[in-house]
């Protein structure tokens, strides 16, 4: 008697067992593209998303960074590949995506993550560091969003998680051409999210404030960093809300209640109030 139910068991439960083996297969050769992975928030998102098992694609420039960031990952339960490039090169993008293509890694998700600033007022600043901001934060996520788009499978759900900032709100003088290369990308992220609505691509724009990672160094905001010490936020927690956020299909997170509120009031006054504050923020 047993035996036959058991047997009854069996024959239900296999189409199940199968759609769902097939399923898990299916889901675990996907793979989640991050640039910039090596440190900071991108690194976080490599953390955050190998704990919710999904495969992992890293990029950025420095090959020992992320070959430990790989074999820390490794405990994980999940594969993990890494690809050295340097986005300002122009053919970067397509190189990336023909890596993949040649390791047959299904890329589904893009996280267009890497991203530099510069202090400075324009006039002063070096000008050729700044047209470099201008092609890290924009023409190669750009054409990162563009390859990823071309080069993946169209038949199945896609998504690209675009990191913003929440200085795309408001022109910032001092950070002129960053602010204008995250507001360019917060619009992008919006337009593109509304084209790809039929194509079954999830686009989310993810805009922290402060976030506590090596950024400031390089771009020279040591100080502004000091003097705004308390309003910054750990990567993991931003990761965390990016990754929420884009499995729910929100056009736009910004973690944290304060950033929320700045956003709201660049948005409710006029620029000619609004910038100067926002200018007396980055005074040092
Ligand atoms: N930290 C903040 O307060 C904050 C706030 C809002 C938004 N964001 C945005 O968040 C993103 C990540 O910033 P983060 O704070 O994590 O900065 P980070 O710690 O300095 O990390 C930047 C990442 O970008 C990579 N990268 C830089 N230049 C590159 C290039 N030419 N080619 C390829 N990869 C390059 C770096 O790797 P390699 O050096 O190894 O190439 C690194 O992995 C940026 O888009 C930034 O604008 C940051």
């Amino acid at each position: 008697m047993y035996e036959n139910v058991f047997s009854a068991l069996q024959i239900i439960l296999k189409p199940f067992f199968y759609f769902y083996a097939t399923l898990i297969a299916t889901l675990t050769m996907n793979y989640t593209l991050i640039t910039g992975a090596s440190k900071g928030i991108g690194k976080a998102v490599a953390f955050e998303a190998a704990d919710r098992k999904m495969n992992l694609l890293l990029v950025a420039r420095s090959k020992d960074l992320l070959e430990q960031l790989a074999s820390e990952l490794s405990t994980k339960n999940v594969s993990v590949k890494t690809f050295v490039a340097d986005l300002l090169e122009d053919d970067a993008p397509k190189k990336i995506f023909q890596f993949a293509k040649e390791n047959s890694l299904n890329v589904n998700m893009l996280i267009n993550n890497a991203g530099a600033a510069l202090y400075g007022n324009f006039e002063d600043a070096d000008f050729q560091k700044n047209l470099n901001v201008m092609k890290l934060n924009v023409d190669a996520c750009v054409k990162m969003a563009y390859e990823f788009l071309k080069q993946t499978d169209a038949s199945q759900r896609r998504y690209i998680l675009n990191t913003v900032s929440l200085g795309a709100y408001q022109p910032l003088p001092t950070m002129a051409i960053y602010a204008s290369s995250k507001a360019f990308m917060l619009f992008f992220s919006r337009a593109l999210r509304q084209e790809l609505k039929p194509k079954n691509v999830y686009v989310t724009a993810l805009c922290p404030g402060g976030v506590e990672t090596e950024f400031f160094v390089p771009a020279g905001l040591g100080k502004v960093v000091e003097k705004n010490a308390r309003y910054m936020m750990g990567a993991d927690r931003v990761a965390k809300e990016g990754l929420d956020a884009l499995m729910k299909n929100k056009s736009v997170v910004i973690p944290g209640f304060i950033n929320k509120m700045t956003a709201l009031v660049s948005k409710l006054f006029p620029h000619d109030i609004v910038v100067p504050v926002a200018g007396n923020v980055y005074k040092t």
